[in-house]
């Protein structure tokens, strides 16, 4: 009589997503690394979709999946928004793009505005990289300083000075390609730890511009950001005249209508917002104090014009279809429920999937604020959470490989450890996030793996 073995995650992964394998093969003989981000790095290959409306997207193989992505956190009221299809189906017949100022960018600005707390001005960007990137130009302009002090484990996407201090080892860039230069303007404190930051200032006098930081903890949350720590920042900022800026690509209009900054009621000096602020089209924002901002406006002065300015330019800042999407979008934020109900589907999704660990007896912890979740397998990560220990929650982060396929194969998309919830994560979806959570832990524990 034949034996048969069940088949593991991976054969089982390989089979059902069979189409997605032959378009990676493809893809690697077109695209450098076969993939376009290197978050959907993924063995054996990552998953290619089609479509996708609502809470669900659908893959080449024609599996349904429940989506946690939503867009890398774009998409807070979920895949095509009919408010937001509108928009951008009206502009599309408009023009997609007038070589010229228009209406809907001051519009945007506006909304931005009344939204975010430290919003005095608005500048648009393309991408959350560039928000970061000219959120430091500004800095070091505005005081004629060069270094930044960022915090090990924090993301800020990915130009070069991002790339220090981002992953372990954090005294080594974490892309090559970094000019050595631009690596040591860059300062490396420790999350949560305000005397790691006043050390830096008092090791380097007169020579820091700005603090960058994740406010709701980095890498999404993975690093939980202690909110007393953010005061403190705030107050040494303030007594030592660096401009702080808050990162909050993520959780600008996630954490509350005006981001992390009004949740918390730490108002910092600028800030960079990407993501949701766009609406899920392409698009950023730096946003700040007038006399920082200040560094970009043309004043007729020759002087000041030459030497003293920021120089920003960008084909695609602020394009009537990101700000027909963004203004859409930013409107419906406006009117608080999003964000709230977005938030408490978080809050219901991290207390369900807690409880499945403690039932099947797996160790993990679920992290995460508002409509953001991490999932973190391994020992001691309570512990890693107290004592702020990055190493260790990243290395939580990086376990999770099998269990995203496991949860693929039970019809739901993580990003890579957990995700985001939305307005159109309801109780029926979040049971099946729950429920494909209990199988995936399942599947891991038969094969020794959780
Ligand atoms: C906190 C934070 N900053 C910056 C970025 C970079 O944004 P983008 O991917 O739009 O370049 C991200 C992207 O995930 C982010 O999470």
């Amino acid at each position: 009589m034949a034996v048969t073995t069940p088949s593991t995650i991976d054969d089982s992964f390989r089979k059902r997503f069979s189409k997605s394998a032959e378009l990676y093969q493809r893809s690697r003989a077109a695209i450098a690394g076969g993939i376009t981000h290197d978050s959907r790095n993924f063995a054996p290959f990552p998953i290619y979709v089609e479509r996708a409306e609502g809470s669900r997207k659908w893959d080449v193989d024609g599996n349904e999946l429940l989506d946690h992505w939503m867009g890398h956190g774009a998409l807070l009221l979920g895949h095509n928004h009919p408010d937001v299809v509108a928009a951008v189906a009206e502009q599309v017949h408009r023009g997609t793009h007038y070589g010229a100022c228009h209406e809907l960018e001051v519009a945007w600005a506006e909304q931005i505005q009344r939204l975010i707390p430290s919003a005095e001005w608005v500048r648009f960007t393309m991408s959350g990289t560039e928000a970061t990137m000219l959120a430091m130009r500004d800095a070091r302009a505005y005081t004629g300083r060069e270094k930044v002090i960022r915090f090990a484990g924090h993301f800020h996407g990915w130009h070069d000075y991002a790339m220090a201090g981002y992953q372990p080892p954090f005294d080594t860039p974490t892309s090559t390609g970094v000019p050595a230069g631009v690596a040591q303007s860059m300062l490396v404190a420790y999350p949560n730890n305000i005397e790691s930051v006043r050390e830096l200032l008092d090791a380097h006098p007169g020579e820091v511009a700005a603090v960058i930081v994740e406010p709701g903890g980095g890498s999404n949350g993975i690093i939980p950001t202690n909110v007393d720590f953010l005061k403190q920042l705030r107050t040494l900022c303030t007594e030592r005249n660096v401009v702080l800026i808050f990162d909050e690509v993520i959780t600008g209009f996630r954490y509350s209508p005006g981001g992390a900054q009004q949740l918390y009621g730490v108002t910092p000096d600028v800030t960079t917002l990407a993501k949701i602020v766009a609406g899920g089209l392409p698009g950023g924002a730096v946003v700040g104090k007038h006399d920082i901002l200040n560094v970009q406006s043309f004043t007729g002065e020759l002087h000041h014009d030459r030497y003293e300015r920021v120089l920003q330019q960008g084909t695609f800042n602020a394009n009537p279809m990101s700000a027909a999407a963004g203004l859409t979008a930013l409107q419906l934020v406006g009117e608080g429920w999003p964000t709230q109900q977005a938030a408490e589907a978080g809050e219901q999704l991290r207390v369900a999937l807690r409880d499945v660990f403690e039932r099947r007896g797996v160790a993990g912890v679920v992290l995460g604020e508002a409509s953001v979740f991490q999932i973190l397998l391994g020992e001691g990560m309570e512990e890693a959470v107290a004592t702020t220990d990055v190493q260790r929650l990243m290395a939580g982060r990086g376990a999770v490989n099998t269990l995203r396929k496991a949860m693929l194969l039970n019809g739901v998309d993580l990003m890579r450890s957990g995700g985001f919830t939305s307005i159109v994560h309801e109780d029926a979806e979040l049971a099946k996030t729950v429920e494909a959570f209990d199988r995936s832990l399942e599947a891991l524990q038969r094969e020794g793996l959780a």
